[in-house]
């Protein structure tokens, strides 16, 4: 049994997760899916990176013990996963002593062979990216993110990173697997490298949040050595050889393009140094923009990955995140796409499909799938081993797009045939009744293959179909690349369920989002997505439970939130939008506008004159492109969660704080 270790990145803990940190997972565990259905033995590894000045200063500002704040975040990270039922094997935290020790034991060795030595740095920093910026023509910007640059000077030790401009060189030319993928990326850190290496400081006297240097405890170790060295400690590095052994080198570190130079060049030099094994390869992907820039929350344009996953199922987000991006290339993310591609590749498509096929199993044949004999389609059989090789040369290179292409090619076929064989016509006529047998074999089979070509990108509703058609097994367990036309046993019982992606109204489904987004965003805590296998377009239960006692907050938590006594001056629907209201309230110091999504409850001229709460000080967000600078507080009633104003029986001024 091969053995398959791959990597997400392990993700900053100062913001909270968005869909570009969603899609990296999502990929990273729909290829150990793919993986283990070629009988791999796979570990996938996700973790947080935790350490550094930009951690240290978020925790500040939230005004909390960086060690309690990094565990808040992490959690959300660990739960957002679990809720997603992205299935990592490990998760690596870098607060964690075995990752400590592992630290220790990397730069120990590569002390120890002479590539650490003292110096100063002086010179321009940025703290986003904890990177030193010696560029002169940086004019003061970060070359990565654009922010402000800060000047520092610090006695550092630092890492001879000259030392491995030929090594590396020729490890991005060696024959065979490529290091570096995609090509493109391949080509801009060779030109990056030969461009000339400089030392790099590896250590930092300026912050106190990181792992002590060993012996030296003014400084601390920079937190991308800390950070990469997670790769090795998540497997047992410095703590237990043995797994280390069998799980280290890596066989894919799966990164976003913008950290392509620490992956690609400080790290195989940092292995280098201390004579380790280094990664197999790395491989970068692209971003998510949204209206053309990149997602981050600084930009303030981030998009969740819960309220897709409440409101479309697991399944359609994998599906949208795998299907619209073309792996390595940058994709523009909307809710417009997204209900797009639902409406049309999985409700009308794989739902039904699977949904037309089985009804005419159960109508005609009482629910057993009918024998094919005497012969089988031999032309859909044929398209299928084509598609099936074609879907798996493209698993290989995670082009996921062009594998789910060539699925849904032979979803195509499928209704193209049902349409020109006619079943239910055959089905008039008791004399062809071997002829419905084989068209709906035929039918059936192919969804079945369907199913599990589509199980690692649609993991849930595929072992669905796949329960329906009679089979007994987990689809899991099964071999993706020994699929054989004429798997399917007549006279199997099967079972028609629930639609698995009925279709969905976009206008609603878009509104239900952005409410979603707006009340996880106020709320402060990722809610978990609806389970795993949902995939109903029910709205999500209403989670009107009370706070764990682990999620209490401190009232200097309670004291962010700014909330006054507004007046309502006008209010009037949003357009196209069934539940929002744009309304504009007097908040003491101003009228403020805000978009409420009360519409389906409160006729908009009852409430001039109300007075309601607000929050005042959220950050401004477009929903449906109007832009709200506040939320009305309301009780979320019964099931449905019906909004109910927050109001006072005494009269209160417009501009009181609540406290
Ligand atoms: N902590 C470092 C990584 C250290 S790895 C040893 C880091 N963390 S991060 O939280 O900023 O996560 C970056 C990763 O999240 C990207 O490399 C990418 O995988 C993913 N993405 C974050 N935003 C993204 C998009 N808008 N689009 C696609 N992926 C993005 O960098």
């Amino acid at each position: 049994m091969a053995k398959f270790y791959l990597t997400t990145p392990i993700y900053y803990v100062n913001a909270r997760p968005h869909i570009g940190h969603t899609y990296t997972t999502v990929v990273g565990d729909a290829i150990a899916r793919y993986k283990r259905m070629l009988g791999d033995e796979v570990v996938f590894l996700t973790g947080t990176d935790e350490h550094g000045q930009k951690i240290e200063r978020s925790a500040k500002a939230a005004r909390m013990e960086p060690q309690k704040f990094v565990d808040r975040i992490a959690n959300e990270y660990r739960s957002l996963w679990d809720s997603l039922d992205l299935r990592y094997d490990r998760f690596i935290r870098t607060t964690e002593w075995r990752h400590e020790r592992a630290v220790h034991n990397l730069l120990c060795k590569a002390r120890d062979a002479g590539y650490i030595y003292k110096g100063t740095y002086e010179g321009l920093y940025c703290v986003s990216d904890e990177l030193y910026v010696d560029d002169p023509t940086a004019e003061g910007k970060c070359p990565l993110c654009g922010r402000e640059l800060e000047k520092i000077s610090e006695e550092n030790y630092y890492f001879k990173l000259s030392a491995f401009a030929d090594r590396l060189l020729e490890l991005y030319n060696r024959p065979g697997l490529p290091f570096v993928q995609p090509e493109s990326r391949r080509n801009e850190v060779i030109s990056f490298v030969k461009g000339g290496l400089r030392d790099l400081s590896v250590s930092r006297t300026s912050i106190k949040w990181g792992i002590p240097w060993p012996d030296d405890d003014k400084h601390v170790v920079y937190v991308w050595y800390d950070a990469l060295t997670s790769y090795m400690s998540g497997v047992g590095y410095g703590d237990d050889e043995l797994q280390f052994e069998k799980m280290w080198p890596a066989d894919l570190h799966l990164i976003g393009k913008e950290i392509l130079r620490f992956h690609a060049v400080y790290w195989p030099a940092f292995l280098m140094a201390a004579d380790e094994p280094l990664p197999k390869r790395v491989v970068a992907h692209g971003w998510w923009t949204f209206e053309g820039e990149k997602m981050s929350k600084s930009r303030g344009n981030i998009r969740l990955a819960q309220p897709i996953a409440n409101v479309l199922g697991v399944d359609a987000l994998r599906y949208f995140l795998l299907r619209e991006m073309v792996f390595g290339q940058d994709g523009s993310f909307s809710y417009e796409a997204l209900l797009t591609r639902y409406n049309s590749d999985l409700a009308n498509g794989l739902g039904n499909f699977a949904s037309r096929t089985l009804a005419m199993i159960e109508q005609y044949f009482g629910s057993v799938v009918p024998t094919a004999a005497p012969a089988t389609d031999s032309s859909l059989a044929a398209l299928s081993a084509d598609r099936q090789a074609a879907a798996l040369r493209h698993y290989e290179k995670f082009e996921f797009s062009s594998a789910l292409q060539s699925i849904w090619d032979l979803i195509a076929a499928g209704d193209a045939y049902l349409t020109r064989e006619k079943p239910w016509t055959l089905a008039a006529d008791p004399a062809r009744r071997v002829d419905l047998g084989i068209v709906l074999y035929n039918a059936a089979e192919l969804l079945r293959i369907v199913s599990m070509l589509a199980h690692p990108v649609l993991p849930h509703s595929t072992q669905k179909i796949w329960a329906q058609l009679g089979q007994k097994t987990l689809l899991a367990g099964e071999r993706i690349d020994q699929i054989q036309w004429g798997g399917l046993k007549p006279g199997t019982q099967i079972e028609k369920g629930e639609a698995l992606f009925p279709r969905i109204q976009k206008e609603d489904a878009i509104e239900r989002m952005d409410q979603m987004e707006e009340e996880i965003r106020s709320e402060g805590a990722p809610k978990p997505a609806a389970p795993a296998a949902a995939s109903s377009a029910a709205p999500a239960a209403a989670a009107a439970t009370a706070p764990a006692a682990d999620n209490r907050i401190g009232i200097e938590d309670f004291a962010k939130v700014e909330m006054r006594v507004g007046e309502v001056k006008s209010a009037e629907r949003v357009p196209n939008a069934d539940k929002l209201l744009m309304i504009m309230v007097d908040i003491g110091s101003e009228v403020r506008q805000v978009v409420s999504g009360i519409a389906q409850f409160y006729e908009p001229e009852k409430l001039v004159g109300r007075k309601v709460v607000v929050v005042v000080n959220l950050a401004p967000r477009k929903l449906r492109g109007v832009e709200s600078n506040g939320m009305i507080v309301a009780a979320s009633v019964g099931p449905e969660g019906k909004p109910v104003l927050a109001g006072f029986l005494e009269d209160v001024p417009v501009g009181t704080r609540l406290k």
